[in-house]
């Protein structure tokens, strides 16, 4: 075709990236790969192999070595040899070569980006311009961080050995995003890429390699699932960090909740997509582009459920038929692509599938006339209209370039739509009313929200899940907590077990005048009996009876549930009402300080009484100064957005709280989320559950809201399961001993709530240094960023 020709018809040549140098490379390395363990290239233990294919023409590219338990084992060993030397090192050494691994990913960023494409499928544009940038941003912004470390985090240790597994939508890029942290902080690393895409990972240790990185601080280990499952075993890993299917999440949330691994989880999502009536409609049209067929829908934070107006609705489904049939599907490398292969075959009949049953549900299925490539796996872009909300379609994630699209009324009816579902991972709010914008972006459950654009990312801005799309902040400040601990944490003793109070003696038995109280349940503000109509007697030490406190069960739970719901209003609340209540607390804590003392004093001796009063009224002092200061922040990514980063409350927390200090083991734990607004489920010491009596007069005169905190006594164990299996119940934080810790985090696998233990190790009340703070408050809340962007 002739230049005048193209002129006139404007259809786009072929304008193929060449693939020479990926080529050369596969084949310098005979297209076969090993694993990189210790600084080297070592050979599959059992000697196995399997293959990695473009999926764009279905040719094979390498060969892969598969991972045994032996050779992640073997990964592990070099990774805990090499971790007291690097975390050794002076931060600015440690920052030096971050910033020569950023420097390695600019310098070899076009063979980053063609292996990413042949081995993923996506788009050459992509991964050029946003996969691989972003990789290098990461490493910098962390040799940022390694090199402040001491200054910003003077308390802190890193976990130590970490375990990463990652998935093949955005193999490099996640890679980053988990390697850099823990470097950044003084981990060591084995990580585990998708069996589908492991071709840059394996670039990327020779990287390694090049920046002379100390041997054993990056392993690289392929394999499948079962290669994952051994890694996130292995008793010597202090962390796992994971991002995939929240089915493979929930999977390793069991396998690891009996030991002290640290996990953070990155799932799916099921993310809204809402358009109002007054926003620029071509704007977000271009928006859905990227927020749906980026990356062939295969993003875990996809804004796969479009929500908008019903007003609009017509018009706007037109322009997006419009714009699909413009959208170019095809082989990847070419540069003019937009839609390039789907990863592997599975995931293509996966997408098939669910459309399919999309449309036996009721769904209306609209496709652009695509010819498709004859070779590879593609799916055309698709849009599915008429969507019930309880449709597969509009609850489950596909994982391809398919929308789901539904209407809506009012802003209200918007959200409700918007949070019905168990993911929380991202939104887009569309609208020219910044006000209605903020709004929406306020109440939405998730932990990122895109205003006026989409899917913008920066190592700056934390990126996570609330509900069941996971726990854990990827980048930001707020990641880099992700693989640090406290010091003093790290090393706590185990805790002592409480001694069981001594049989009554005759005499005690018969001595019913000392029981002075029955202590009832505190449900939604007011006192309830328990629903068993049981109670549990309380004895001293030395076995004196106490007096009874009420045998709570599971349906005084479910009450107690139902009550904080309903006080959800108290996270709305201004910071500084918060904290006017808080303070009134402690005032009143004060003023009754003898008597309660004289009473805890039969559970805990005098000398302990009188300083868990003294430092319980310091500590709910301190958690009202906090209120109105735990602020956010705003970050500057380098776009021309502002993204202001919340620290927004968990929801309702089931709190379980320590035997040894009684009054202040429960203020040092139900304090700092009340200041932060969650509302809380309270089960007090099992050895001395009479403090519930003092304290629900204390809240009851103070001001709190009913139902914002609910105070249930009895056995924990029985409890504890309720509260952990309680779909209404967002997070547990549990302090006890070994089995019980454990037993919290086993029983919350069922909708991946956050789960916040003491590890059954001893925590030291009386110090506020240590009890006390940020960490509490760190973990009553989940960053929101919220994405603002300015200019004409
Ligand atoms: P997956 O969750 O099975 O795989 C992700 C990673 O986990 C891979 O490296 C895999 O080898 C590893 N893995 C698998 N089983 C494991 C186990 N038991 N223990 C430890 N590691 C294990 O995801 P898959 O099968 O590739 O994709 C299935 C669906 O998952 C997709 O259709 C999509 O809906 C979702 N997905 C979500 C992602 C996200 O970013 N949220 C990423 C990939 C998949």
């Amino acid at each position: 075709m002739s230049i005048a020709e193209k002129f006139v018809s404007m259809e786009y040549g072929p304008a193929p990236e060449d693939p020479k140098e990926a080529q050369a490379w596969l084949d310098r390395h005979h297209r076969q790969f090993k694993h990189f363990i210790g600084g080297e290239w070592v050979a599959p233990a059992a000697g196995e192999y399997f293959e990695t294919q473009d999926p764009s023409n279905c040719e094979k590219l390498a060969s892969i070595a598969q991972g045994s338990s032996a050779d992640v084992d073997a990964a592990v060993r070099a990774a805990r040899a090499a971790s007291a030397k690097w975390r050794g090192l002076t931060p600015h050494s440690r920052a030096r070569y971050l910033y020569a691994l950023a420097r390695l990913v600019q310098k070899h960023s076009r063979l980053l980006a063609v292996l990413e494409t042949m081995d993923n499928g996506k788009p050459i544009r992509e991964s050029r311009d946003i996969d691989i940038p972003l990789v290098a941003r990461h490493f910098y912004y962390h040799a940022g961080w390694a090199q402040l470390l001491d200054q910003e985090f003077p308390e802190h240790e890193p976990c130590g050995v970490v375990g990463q597994i990652i998935p093949w939508n955005f193999p490099l890029l996640m890679l980053a995003w988990k390697i850099a942290p823990a470097l950044a902080t003084g981990n060591t690393v084995v990580l585990k890429p998708a069996e589908f895409t492991p071709l840059t990972a394996l670039a990327f240790a020779g990287l390694c390699q090049e920046a002379n990185l100390p041997a054993g601080v990056v392993n690289i280990v392929t394999g499948d699932g079962a290669t994952g499952e051994a890694l996130v075993k292995h008793p010597e890993v202090n962390k796992i960090a994971f991002t995939g299917s929240t089915e493979v999440g929930r999977a390793i949330r069991g396998a690891t909740a009996a030991s002290h691994k640290r996990l953070s989880l990155e799932l799916g999502g099921k993310s809204p997509f809402i358009i109002f009536d007054d926003a620029d409609l071509d704007s977000a049209v271009e928006g859905l582009v990227d927020g749906i067929w980026f990356n062939q829908g295969q993003v875990c934070c996809a804004g796969s459920r479009m929500l908008m107006q019903e007003s609009i609705a017509e018009v706007l489904l037109a322009k997006i038929r419009d714009r699909m049939n413009t959208l170019r599907i095809g082989p990847p490398l070419d540069k003019a692509i937009d839609i390039g292969a789907i990863v592997a075959r599975v995931q293509l009949e996966r997408i098939q599938r669910m459309v399919a049953q999309g449309v036996a549900e009721g769904a209306t299925c609209w496709q652009p006339q695509t010819v498709l490539p004859s070779r590879g796996f593609y799916f055309p872009p698709t849009i599915l209209s008429n969507v019930h909300p309880t449709s597969i379609v509009a609850q489950q994630e596909i994982f391809g370039p398919v929308l789901a699209a539904m209407t809506f009324r009012t802003p209200r009816e918007a959200v409700e739509l918007a949070n019905n579902t168990v993911y929380g991972l991202a939104s887009c709010v569309w609208s020219e009313n910044i006000n209605v914008a903020l709004q929406v972006a306020s109440q939405i459950k998730a932990g990122v929200v895109w205003v006026n654009c989409t899917n913008l990312f920066d190592a700056a801005c934390g990126f996570g899940g609330y509900r069941e799309s996971g726990f854990g902040r990827e980048g930001g400040r707020e990641g880099l907590l992700e693989y640090m601990e406290p010091k003093w944490f790290r090393h706590a003793p185990k805790l002592a077990a409480v001694a069981a109070p001594k049989l009554p003696e005759e005499a005690n038995e018969s001595d019913t005048s000392s029981i002075d109280r029955t202590v009832k349940l505190y449900i939604g503000g007011k006192q309830a009996r328990p629903d068993s109509g049981y109670s549990m007697e309380v004895r001293s030490p030395d076995g004196h009876l106490l007096g009874e406190a009420s045998l709570g069960n599971r349906k005084d739970i479910r009450n107690a549930v139902e009550a904080a719901r309903k006080a959800e209003g108290w996270a709305r609340t201004t910071a500084h009402n918060r904290a006017q209540v808080l303070y009134y607390c402690a005032e009143n804590l004060a003023l009754r300080r003898g008597e309660l003392a004289r009473r805890l004093a039969a559970a805990v001796g005098q000398q302990q009484a009188e300083r868990e009063l003294e430092l319980g009224i310091e500590r709910i002092f301190a958690y009202a100064a906090w209120a109105d200061k735990f602020d956010g922040a705003v970050h500057n990514p380098p776009f021309r957005n502002i993204a202001i980063a919340m620290n927004e409350p968990i929801g309702t927390l089931g709190v379980v709280c320590p035997s040894e200090a009684p009054l202040l083991g429960f203020l040092s734990l139900v304090i700092p989320p009340l200041a932060v607004g969650n509302t809380v489920i309270a089960v007090p010491s099992e050895s001395y559950p009479l403090i519930a009596g003092d304290l629900y007069q204390l809240f009851d005169t103070s001001d709190m809201p009913g139902g914002v905190v609910n105070i249930v006594t009895g056995y924990v164990s029985q409890l504890l399961k309720t509260l952990a299996e309680h779909d209404d119940v967002d997070a547990i934080w549990c302090y006890g001993d070994e089995a019980t810790t454990a037993s919290a985090k086993a029983m919350s696998t069922g909708n991946l709530k956050q789960v916040w233990t003491n590890e059954g190790r001893a925590i030291d009340w009386f110090n506020p240094k240590i009890a006390e703070g940020r960490w509490f408050l760190e973990h009553a809340t989940q960053v929101k960023n919220i994405w603002v962007p300015y200019g004409e």
